[in-house]
This record gives structure tokens, sequence and C-alpha cells, in this order.
């Protein structure tokens, strides 16, 4: 097998910074085994679980295999203007749905909310759709930033007003492969 060390394709800087842990791997499994719980209890019905490109792809992978009703998956992707660390308003459809989503149960899964820009646009795109029903589940809310009337139905953690990378979301497209969620310090 051909292996190369990872490390390989960062650059120096990113290499040696040291990242601090705001909620470890295993405290995010545990969450995350809540969270399916949760659904779980509350959904006999099929849902259509809408995962939130790139950011959700760990967070959806891990939330999928622990839910106990029937299924499908498909992904959506949306890009929103603004600095590397702050979105804007402007939200643009980069992907749309492949499978038909009238009439089912959506469960959108998305990474964190912010400013929840991102979620309301993709929110509206799902409801012209006209599913049975839309839930949304993050694994990270901003609770405190959030000033929108979308009901966040499943949230994993609360955190503060910091800019965080791992478990799918990233800092200029770096990190997302950590299993744990760290601070990026700039
Ligand atoms: P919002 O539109 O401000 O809610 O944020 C939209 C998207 O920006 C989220 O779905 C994430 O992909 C990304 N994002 C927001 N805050 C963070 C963060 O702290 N770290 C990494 N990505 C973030
Ligand atoms: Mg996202």
């Amino acid at each position: 097998m051909f292996c190369q060390k990872l490390s390989y394709f960062y650059p120096a800087n990113v290499q040696t910074k040291k990242i601090p842990v705001l909620i470890s791997a295993s405290e995010i499994q545990q969450r995350v085994r809540e969270l399916a719980e949760e659904i779980n209890q509350r959904h006999n019905d099929s849902l259509l679980v809408v995962g939130v490109l790139k950011g959700s792809f760990l967070f959806m992978a891990d939330l999928v295999r622990l839910l106990s009703c029937p299924i499908t998956v498909d992904f959506v992707q949306a890009s929103s203007y603004g600095n590397s660390t702050e979105s804007s308003g402007e939200v643009t459809m980069v992907k749309d749905l492949t499978v038909a989503a009238r009439d089912k149960h959506i469960l959108l899964v998305e990474d964190i909310v912010d400013t929840g820009n991102t979620l309301q646009a993709l929110y509206w795109h799902l409801e012209s759709y006209q599913p049975k029903s839309l839930q949304i589940c993050t694994l990270l809310f901003k609770k405190h930033k959030y000033r929108l009337s979308i009901p966040i139905d499943y949230y994993g953690f609360t955190i503060e007003d910091q800019f965080v990378i791992g478990y799918g979301m990233d800092y200029a497209e770096q990190f997302r492969h950590l299993d744990y969620i760290g601070i990026y310090e700039t």
C-alpha cells in the first residue's frame, strides 16, 4: 500500500500550529449517539436525510449509521460570500437535491449554525419542494448569535462566538479531517 505522511500536504506554518481542543472525539461520538436516539424516538417514517456540503460530511456519516428508520440520503451545497471566517447574507445554491423531496420528511443536517444565513436560504429552498416536514439537525449552534425564527430541532452543542475547525469544518479548506473540534486562533 502506498502511504505518505499527511503533514506533507500542509504548509509549514499549519503543520506546526497547535490547535486547542474544544470538543474531543469521544465527546462528539457520545453526543451523536444521543442525537440519533432522540431522532429515532421521534421518527418511524422514512426520512430523507440531506447533508449540507462540505462541512457536514463526517457528522452526517456518523449520524445516519445510528438511525433506525428507513432513510434515503442526499446532499446540497450552498456558497455564501464573505470573508474567510464570517458569511454574508448572499447565499447561492451550488448543488441541489438529486432525489424527489415532495411529501417526504426531510432532516437537514448542518455542521454549524452561525448567523443562520446559509440555513435560512437552504430552508426556504427545500420548503419550495413541498416536503411533508422539514427539520434541522446541526452539530454546533452559536445560539447567542442566532436571530432567525427557523426552529433548530436538534443540536449537539452550543458554542460561543469563536471560529472552530475539524470534524468536517475548515479554515481555508484545511482541518476537515480532524476527529475532534478545535479552536482556530489567528
Ligand atoms: P452561517 O451562514 O453564518 O450560519 O454559516 C454558514 C456556514 O459557514 C456553516 O455552515 C459553516 O460551513 C461555515 N461556518 C460558520 N461558522 C464556522 C466556524 O466557526 N468554523 C468553520 N466553519 C464555519
Ligand atoms: Mg455548513
